[in-house]
């Protein structure tokens, strides 16, 4: 095949991952937007083989790698639990860091196998290139493996601060610029390994210090230097399409970090260095057990309801949990058919991962024209009957509107408060993911509904009808 024409292909297949990621920006779109990326990644792959013309044996080990790494892809996608997906995809991201690190690693002992030169004399601009990758990828690698375990809970989600941590990571960062250079002008594999030793550790103490509210953010963070040292390997391979592949995810990965920091009135910088949220600290917790919590039945709830003549629903975490969007779907219905608006209100960092709520609101087939963004609903809370909060907790605590000391403090909420009458369904009286009480379970507005949030919303459909 001509480069020329490989060329062509390889734009065809960017053009096909940037529609992509136009059809993945919402739920009406997204199915398409996945097949674009398919058939973007099956051209990009196929270029790359008939460009490269592996023997036969290299040919077989392809196709293997191709079976087990799909197989094993498949198969995840079929099992993971929805809840589980945030620390699934930090997984996967680790071993993009990790790939970057070994295609480095390679070109550096094998550089005639990429066209870089032979092994005492490799091109200065690849020497930099491959540095910076597997710089780049191994921060990836760590940063992303601790972000897993603290997802999945077999790490505290709590923000480790390690005295000195600032200093340590700008002494770390500058001893890895100065291999960096070192590396380039030698093309010592001792530096080499030293830099990715370094970055090793960097991608730890990068994160340990993060926990609680702003994780979502970091695995945007992580999900972007992963396509960046995609990038950096697509520059040592003269790979055009990952070049522009790693781009597009490392400057989309960038952006929807910026995104969540707005959405959670964070600055970007403060997130990576500050490492807040995820400390207990709460203005009024630890004493719920003997304030005054109004509790409702479903029947409370269901007449409520039906007397409503707006009603705004605020899914969060507890819905994916108890799975309650097909119950939750039917009670739209049935309150559109007395003749009640209802809306549902999303929170950006609602649930476990950016979209979580819209992707289960449209599994239950919710009219996408009935979902509205938090700044384009807000205000709508104040002439609103009924402000159903289906296992949302965060996203409604007035902590982050009205209480500085607040480790959330700051970030934008869903003003449920200002409905005549919040609907709280939860089990109990417990925290969400940040680990802060919440006040507006003992305001006069509000009505806890305990319970699972499938089963009291079942039990409000049956009250209804
Ligand atoms: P949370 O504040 O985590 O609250 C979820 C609530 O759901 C819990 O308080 C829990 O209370 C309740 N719950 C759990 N299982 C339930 C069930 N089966 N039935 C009924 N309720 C149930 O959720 P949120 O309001 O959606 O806020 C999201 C939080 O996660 C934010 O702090 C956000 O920063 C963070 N986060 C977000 C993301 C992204 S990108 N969205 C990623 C990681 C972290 P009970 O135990 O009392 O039932």
């Amino acid at each position: 095949m001509s480069v020329n024409f490989a060329a062509l292909l390889f734009l065809v297949s960017a053009v096909l991952f940037i529609l992509a990621l136009r059809g993945l920006s919402h739920p009406s779109t997204s199915r398409k937007g996945n097949i674009y990326g398919m058939v973007g990644m099956a051209i990009a792959i196929g270029t790359t083989l008939l460009l490269a013309q592996p023997g036969f044996s290299a040919l077989v080990f392809i196709v293997l790698a191709l079976a087990i790494g799909g197989g094993i892809g498949a198969y995840i996608a079929r099992t993971i639990p929805m809840t589980a997906m945030p620390q699934l995809v930090a997984g996967f991201h680790s071993l993009v860091g990790l790939a970057a690190v070994l295609v480095a690693a390679a070109a550096l002992y094998s550089p005639e196998s990429f066209n870089i030169g032979v092994p005492d004399d490799i091109h200065l601009r690849a020497l930099i290139e491959l540095a910076i990758g597997a710089a780049i990828g191994a921060i990836t690698f760590t940063g992303s493996i601790i972000a897993f375990l603290k997802l999945d809970g077999r790490m505290s989600g709590k923000p480790i601060m390690l005295p000195g941590r600032h200093a340590i990571n700008i002494a770390l960062l500058v001893a890895l610029v100065v291999f960096v250079v070192s590396l380039s002008a030698t093309a010592s594999p001792i530096h080499f390994w030293l830099i990715v030793i370094i970055a090793l550790v960097l991608g730890v103490l990068i994160i340990v210090p993060i926990g609680g509210a702003d994780m979502p953010v970091v695995v945007s963070m992580l999900n972007s230097y992963s396509g960046w040292a995609a990038a950096g390997i697509g520059f040592t391979l003269g790979n055009m399409a990952l070049i522009v592949t790693g781009a597009l995810v490392g400057s989309s990965g960038a952006i929807l970090s910026y995104i969540m920091c707005k959405g959670m009135n964070r600055s970007f910088i403060s997130v990576i260095l500050g490492g807040f949220g995820g400390e207990t600290a709460s203005s009024g917790g630890g004493d719920q057990v003997e304030r005054n919590v109004k509790t409702g039945s479903a029947d409370d709830a269901a007449f409520l309801m039906e007397n409503a003549s707006k009603v705004i629903i605020v899914p969060g975490y507890g819905m994916a949990v108890a799975q309650a969007q097909h119950a939750l779907r039917e009670l739209a219905d049935l309150l559109k058919e007395k003749g009640v608006e209802v809306k549902y209100a999303i929170h950006p960092v609602a649930g476990r991962m950016p979209g979580h709520m819209n992707v289960l609101l449209a599994e239950a087939n919710v009219p996408y024209d009935e979902v509205f963004e938090l700044e384009d609903i807000n205000s709508e809370f104040a002439q609103a009957d009924v402000a159903y909060v289906i296992g949302a907790n965060d996203v409604t605590n007035p902590a982050a509107r009205d209480d500085k000391t607040s480790p959330i403090y700051g970030m934008p909420i869903l003003d449920v408060d200002k409905a005549k009458t919040c609907l709280f369904v939860k089990r109990s009286l417990g925290s969400g993911y940040a680990g802060i009480d919440n006040e507006l379970f003992y305001k006069d507005g509000t009505m806890m509904l305990l319970g699972d949030a499938k089963k009291m919303t079942e039990d409000i459909v049956k009250a209804m009808d």
